[in-house]
Formats: C-alpha cells, structure tokens, sequence
C-alpha cells in the first residue's frame, strides 16, 4: 500500500515507557506503512531536562541514538560530547522555553507542533498539564500513560477525559479496563459497582501477608524483587492505587477529587518523616498489627486483597477479605483485575484481569491509544 499519511507524535517524557514506546513504534512502522499506509512520525522528544524537536519529524537514526545516549548517560543528549550530533544540527534542536514554549509558541519562527499532533504523556509529573490543556485550542489529541494530570483538579479532568484523548494503561496498563467501561457506558449500560485490584506490588504484600509472612519481611523482599518504588512508602501509602480509582470514579460521574477518595495507607503518618533506608528498618514495627487484620480479614477461606471499590457515590481503596468465589477472590495475586457489576452483567459481573503492569505491556497499550486516534 502506497504511503498515503503521516501522523505526527510529541513524546514527553523517555524514561522507560516512553523508550519502550519509541522502539516499539519504529518496530511497527513496516507493518503501519503496509498494512495501514500509516507512518507515526515523531516530531520531538522531552524528558525533564531537555525537549528536543525536529519541524520534519526526527530521523530514525536519531531516534536511534538519542535513545542509547538516554539509556547510557541518563540525559536527552551529553551537550558536551553529542555523540558527533550538535543539538543544532539538523537531526534535532533543542527547544529553549520548555513546555510553556511548546504550549503557546509566541513567535512565527517559533516551532509549533502541527494540527493532529497527538502528545503522548508517559511522564510521572505534572509538566505536561500546560500542553495537554492547550490540545483543544490547538487540534491536538493526546494518550496519557501518566495518571496525575486525570487526578488533578476536575478542571483538569474535564479538559483532558475528552472522547479525543485515551488513557488506556493509566488503570492496569494494557489491560482493555478503560476502553471496557467507555464501552458499558457509552452503550447506555449502568454501571453500580467497580471493584478492582490495581496495584502488583500491594497485591504481592497482601498474598504474602495471607499466607502469614511479616508484613516488614515481605516489603522488604518486594523492594528486593524490584516490586516496589525506590521508596515503597510511595506503592504503601495506597495513592497510585487511588488515582487509578478516582479516574474510574470520574469516568462514572463522581465529582470527586483525591481529597474525596478514602485511602487505606498501610503505614502510620507518622512514619512519614523517616529516610526510606529507616522506613525499611522500622517497618518491623507494624508485623503485628498487619498479621492481626490479615487474620481477621482472611478469616472463613477468604482472600486478602488492597482493592478499590467504587459504588453509590463512593470511591475508596483499602485491604479488604473477598470471598473465595468472587473473581477479585479468585483472582491469581500477580495478577490485576477489574469487575464490572452493571445492569446487564450482575449476577455474573463483567471482569477484565491480566497482567496489570510493566514498561513494554504499557507501551504495547500507549501504542495501540496512538493507533486508535490515528486511524
Ligand atoms: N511502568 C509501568 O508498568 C506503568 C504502567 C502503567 C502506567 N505507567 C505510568 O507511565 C508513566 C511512566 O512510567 P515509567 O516507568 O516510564 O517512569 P520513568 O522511567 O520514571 O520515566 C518518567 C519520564 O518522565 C520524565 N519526566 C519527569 N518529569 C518531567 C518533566 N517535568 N518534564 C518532562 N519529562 C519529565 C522523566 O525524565 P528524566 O528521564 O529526565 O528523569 C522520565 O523520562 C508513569 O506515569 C507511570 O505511572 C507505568
């Protein structure tokens, strides 16, 4: 099939989804020229540091080495040895003005993204919120792997949860959970209760907790795994689990914000002040308390999970004891899974479950939003 388009790409941040993302559409751009007369074209690349652009979209063998120069030096380009390519050569130049430059380009020499450009956010900040605002006023889509700017203020939301915009792998990474519920409630369906288990590495503690390991060994063991963050506080104190529940809750109507979702931290605040190195000692000090509520909670066959549940105007997360026979119960514990009780699946829910996280399945998810807005 002759090549009859080209869809350009904004990639913010290059951290290891986002190169995940980048290899694997430059894999596919055979496949998409002949299949689908297709070619994503990149047109710039940010990580938190530099923003690099090209008007013609970036040669691949640039995409090539900015990404080993990314996974070998940690940065965007080493400005003192480029890698025999200047910034300003014509593979890339570096945008001076950031975000706020790409967001509102002031001047006519100043480089603007084109009408279609569909910025990819797979940053974990809020940096990208100014572009993602302007995509409206400035006929961009956008594909977000990146949870914060959904769960920021409802302003945010109401702007960027447009039918033009896809966040897929926000919720369990490419497990279809966000094109399911867009389904069940575009189709009329009522949707009365979610419940989920998001988080792999809150889903390890609990079935380690369950089959009675001190909860301070298990974290311990999970960092170890490389389950959890740097500082597992951040996977403990239930907030990612909880965006990922406030997006569903949001997507259902619920005029909630972060502040109005009930979250279970499984550490006392005051813990908060300690060094991760310290929390990972002090820890300890909650086995008791831990192997109590899982005793309780567990109780009758039952199985421990950090769930969400998102119901009558209500969205929280917290451990709970599911019933064995309930597919949250019955569940594998590394895996993640989401069950819809609506109207038409009640008393046999509707449950979407696999494999919930990991950079290549995510980018694998963030590529096929990309596909979906750009056929
Ligand atoms: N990994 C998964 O399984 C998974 C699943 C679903 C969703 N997600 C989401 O996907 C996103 C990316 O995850 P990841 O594992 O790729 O994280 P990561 O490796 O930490 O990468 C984050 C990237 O964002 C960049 N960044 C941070 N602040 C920025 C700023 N102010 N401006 C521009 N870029 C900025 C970082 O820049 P530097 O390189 O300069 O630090 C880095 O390139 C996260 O939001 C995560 O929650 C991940």
């Amino acid at each position: 099939m002759p090549l009859q388009r080209v869809q350009p790409i904004f990639l913010f941040g290059f951290g290891g989804v986002g190169r995940a993302v980048l290899r694997q559409l430059v894999a596919a751009r055979p496949m998409h020229a002949q299949r689908l007369g297709l070619r994503l074209e990149i047109m710039g690349i940010a990580d938190s540091r530099h923003i690099l652009v090209n008007p013609n979209g970036l040669p691949t063998d640039a995409l090539q080495r900015l990404h080993d120069i990314k996974v070998t030096t940690g940065a965007l380009f080493d400005e003192s040895a480029p890698f025999g390519m200047s910034p300003h050569s014509r593979a890339y130049q570096q945008l001076e003005g950031g975000v706020d430059a790409l967001a509102n380009p002031q001047s006519p020499s100043d480089f603007v993204l084109p009408q279609g450009t569909i910025i990819v956010d797979t940053t974990a900040s809020e940096a990208g919120v100014p572009l993602l605002l302007r995509c409206r006023y400035n006929g961009w889509r956008a594909v977000l792997a990146n949870k914060l700017p959904l769960a920021g203020s409802l302003d945010w939301w109401y702007e960027i949860a447009t039918p033009f915009n896809r966040w897929e792998t926000t919720c369990g990474s490419a497990m279809p959970v966000i094109s399911t519920l867009n389904t069940l409630l575009n189709a009329g369906d009522d949707v009365q209760r979610i419940e989920g288990s998001l988080s792999g590495t809150l889903a390890y503690l609990a079935s380690q907790l369950e089959v009675g390991v001190p909860f301070g060994v298990a974290v311990r063991e999970a960092k170890r795994l490389g389950y959890t963050e740097p500082d597992p506080r951040q996977d403990l104190s239930g907030r990612d689990a909880a965006r990922k529940a406030l997006i569903m809750a949001r997507m259902l109507g619920y005029q909630l914000d972060m502040d109005g979702v009930s979250i279970e931290s499984l550490y006392p605040s005051s813990m908060e002040s300690l060094t991760a190195d310290e929390f990972l000692v002090a820890v300890d000090a909650l086995d008791d308390d831990m192997a109590r509520r899982a005793v309780e909670l567990s109780s009758g066959g039952r199985k421990l999970r950090y769930a969400a549940v998102i119901a009558d105007g209500r969205c929280g997360v917290q451990l709970i004891g599911a019933d064995a026979t309930t597919k949250l119960g019955a569940v594998n514990a590394s895996d993640s899974i989401v069950v819809f009780t609506t109207r038409h699946f009640n008393s046999n829910p509707l449950a979407v479950s696999g494999r919930g996280a990991g950079q290549d399945v995510t980018a694998m998810g963030v590529l096929g939003d990309v596909m979906s807005l750009a056929m």
